[in-house]
């Protein structure tokens, strides 16, 4: 039995990578889709890529997530259509492997703009309807990053550590509305990110084959654990293992060998 029958999930981020499998595995299971990137050629082509797989009606809305007024202008878009969104998943987020002081302002208040501000406010507006309803799910990504600061990568592990601390709280506040928050925090995975983060394509010999998780893999877990009413889903044995180790290292160890991690990424992965 399909669990998306008749319902429909906002995907962010939908154009590449995790976001594009979120969408596709939505899809799969019966949902319709609302589809949110910058690139709208890339969002019509999946639009119609999933009508003709599964059938699935997909609702493009090519937005911007760094300008403040995006979500606003999502969620109006929405109701003047009459759409409901019974799941959001806030995926679309981008980080800079740099130092802070040579990563231009510009991209420091997007990357928050993006990865903090419009996911915060997406949650805002659509937990509404949601609670009125009595019923909803929200999937926020997240990241390992959440759980360490990341040195190379400050504001981008500072982003994530939000989106898992808000995730988490929202998830106790919105329970006994039978809404469903769930952080998923994948590792390293194998999309556009690295190149985004970075500007360099290409494996980096520094970065183990066995870090890498594959996207689709990574989209599964998530809608597995999203559908479970799990609130913290870990991709991949490795970084659970990882984890659970920050738990019990000083934190100064920690910082020193995120530093020293943050520092190989500079060339991606
Ligand atoms: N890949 C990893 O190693 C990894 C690890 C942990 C967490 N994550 C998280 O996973 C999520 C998805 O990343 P990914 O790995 O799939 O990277 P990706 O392949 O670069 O995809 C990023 C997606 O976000 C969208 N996006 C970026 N900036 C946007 C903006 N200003 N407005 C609207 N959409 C925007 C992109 O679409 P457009 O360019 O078309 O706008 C794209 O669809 C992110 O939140 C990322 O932080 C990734």
């Amino acid at each position: 039995m399909a669990h998306g029958y008749g319902k429909t999930a906002l995907v962010t981020g939908a154009s590449g990578g995790i976001g594009r499998e979120l969408a596709t595995v939505f899809a799969e299971h019966g949902y319709n889709l609302v589809a949110v990137a910058r690139s709208a050629d890339t969002l019509q082509g999946l639009a119609e890529e999933l009508y003709d797989a599964y059938g699935t009606t997909v609702t493009v809305l090519p937005k911007d997530l760094s300008k403040p007024s995006a979500p606003q202008q999502i969620f109006k878009a929405l109701r003047s259509d009459g759409i409901h969104i019974d799941v959001l998943v806030n995926n679309a987020g981008f980080g800079a492997f740099r130092s802070f002081a040579d990563t231009p302002l510009s991209r420091v208040t997007a990357m928050i703009g993006v990865n903090v501000a419009a996911l915060t406010e997406l949650c805002h507006l659509f937990a509404g309807p949601m609670i009125e309803q009595r019923e909803g799910r929200i999937l926020n990504v997240a990241s390992v990053a959440s759980f360490n600061p990341t040195p190379n990568a400050a504001v981008y592990g500072a982003t994530k550590a939000f989106v898992l601390s808000l995730s988490e709280a929202l998830s106790e506040e919105l329970k006994p509305h039978n809404i469903t928050v769930t952080a998923l925090c994948p590792g390293l995975t194998e999309t556009g990110f690295s190149k985004a983060a970075t500007g360099k394509s290409g494996a980096n010999p520094a970065v183990p084959d066995f870090m890498k998780l594959d996207a689709k893999q990574v989209a599964r877990e998530g809608f597995d654990a999203l559908h479970a009413g799990e609130v913290i889903k870990i991709n991949g044995f490795a970084y659970q293992l990882g984890v659970e180790w920050l738990r019990y290292t000083p934190r100064f160890v920690a910082r020193t060998v995120g530093g020293m991690f943050g520092k190989q990424l500079e060339d991606g992965f």
